[in-house]
């Protein structure tokens, strides 16, 4: 491999920024290959296999409804099974609502007197699958039949990037979180969500220039700028909360203004943690800074709103010794608050992360079906368990 003389005193800088233009350019070209910009991507149809999964409905019960023309006429591939979008999905659930018995049990979001249930997705840990996490639940649940919105709170954009949009380009100025959170003019909410390609789910992209709110905070501080950045995302988050049912913030991995707006305007924290004795020290850190700083800040700003908080297991390879003994050994400290079931690592989310895909959009007759199954299993697991706090914070058993 060709080796680069040692280079002169002063040039590094020269250096990062071609190397930056290149890795720009190349990744241009790879986009432009192999991934849809968020014009072009669509969400695949599922089927009756999957919406019954999805609704609760059983298979043959799902059958009956169609003879009986009860439920919309869908398209059907070429051996006529039928294929179902999202929102048909969605119009199927409403039906039941209103003529299935117990029909409400098919609309889980919110009914009067429920409060938005907002969760932050958080660990200082960079890697621990914040952002893989919070899609996924974001995806999952707005299959579920939630009304759900997904806020990126990283200046790294990569939730941002999981919808097909290329953060640096189309968010370089302006259109992101910031532009709601910043001191100077901020915008309502409203102006920077996003409809997606995703039947119920919306986005509040992010970009870099939301690393500017951590240099602006400390000096809104110092001059007593009002609202403080400890209401900032909860105001904003007040003038759309009717529109939704679940809020999911992929959180930075640090623990600075940003994430702490993120976590004081939350009613629910999860806590990815991959079970190695480096990751779980790290963990043991924020947990202990963000307990102090929360703690110096209800003084001044009230209680939090958290109802709950919950650690997932996150890349976790049940084969790796060290890391069953790692996750056995958070589950005999942390108990009940660690869900009971992990988030497998497995290729199928690495691959699809390639192309900007998660487990849910990508077509399961083309992945390995042993593969695709075991890690629909492990998030639809977790994802069920969180479902179910969240129903419990509304008074409701699922
Ligand atoms: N369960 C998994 N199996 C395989 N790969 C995974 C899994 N979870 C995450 N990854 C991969 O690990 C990488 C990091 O994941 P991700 O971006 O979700 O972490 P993060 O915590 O958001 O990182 P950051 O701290 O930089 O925001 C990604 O390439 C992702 O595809
Ligand atoms: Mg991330």
């Amino acid at each position: 491999m060709a080796r680069a003389d040692f280079p002169a005193p002063g040039s590094i800088a020269g250096t990062i920024s071609a190397n930056a233009a290149r890795l720009s350019e190349a990744l241009n070209a790879h986009m432009r290959n192999s991934f849809q910009p968020e014009s072009r991507k669509t969400l695949r149809k599922f089927h009756p296999a999957e919406v019954a999964e999805l609704t609760g409905l059983s298979m043959s019960n799902l059958r009956t409804r169609h003879q009986e023309g009860d439920f919309p006429e869908v398209e059907t591939d070429s051996r006529g099974r039928r294929l179902y979008s999202a929102a048909e999905i969605d119009q199927i659930r409403h039906v039941m609502a209103r003529t299935g018995r117990n029909g409400e049990a098919y609309l889980p979001g919110r009914r009067a007197g429920d409060g938005l249930q907002v969760i932050s997705v958080v660990n200082f840990k960079g890697g621990s699958s914040k952002t893989t996490t919070a899609i996924h639940l974001a995806q999952r649940y707005a299959l579920r039949g939630y009304r759900v919105l997904a806020i990126d709170m990283d200046p790294q954009a990569s939730l941002t990037t999981m919808f097909g949009y290329r953060p640096e380009i189309e968010f370089a100025e302006t259109g992101t979180i910031y532009d709601a959170l910043r001191y100077d003019d901020p915008v309502p909410l409203a102006q920077v969500i996003r409809k997606t390609y995703f039947h119920n789910l919306d986005l509040c992209p992010a970009g870099l220039l939301l690393s500017e709110y951590e240099t602006e905070t400390a000096y809104a501080l110092q001059h007593r700028v009002e609202p403080p950045f400890t209401q900032r995302l909860a105001i904003a988050l007040d003038e759309v909360e009717a529109q939704y049912d679940l809020v999911l913030i992929d959180c930075p991995p640090q623990l600075g203004f940003t994430t702490m707006s993120a976590l004081l305007a939350s009613t629910g924290l999860l806590i990815n943690v991959v079970p190695s004795m480096l990751d779980v020290a790290s963990m043991a850190q924020f947990l202990e800074m963000a307990g102090e700083i929360v703690r110096t800040l209800e003084e001044s700003a009230g209680p939090t709103d958290w109802r709950f908080l919950k650690f997932l297991i996150s890349r976790y390879e049940p084969t790796d010794v060290p890391q069953a003994q790692m996750a056995g050994f958070l589950r005999s400290i942390l108990l009940d608050q660690v869900l009971m079931t992990p988030m497998l690592k497995s290729t199928a989310i690495s691959d699809a992360g390639m192309t900007q895909q998660t487990i849910y959009e990508l077509d399961p007759t083309h992945v390995v079906r042993k593969t695709l199954e075991r890690i629909l299993e492990s998030v639809n697991g977790a994802a069920d368990e969180l479902e179910a706090v969240i129903q419990a914070a509304w008074g409701r058993n699922v």
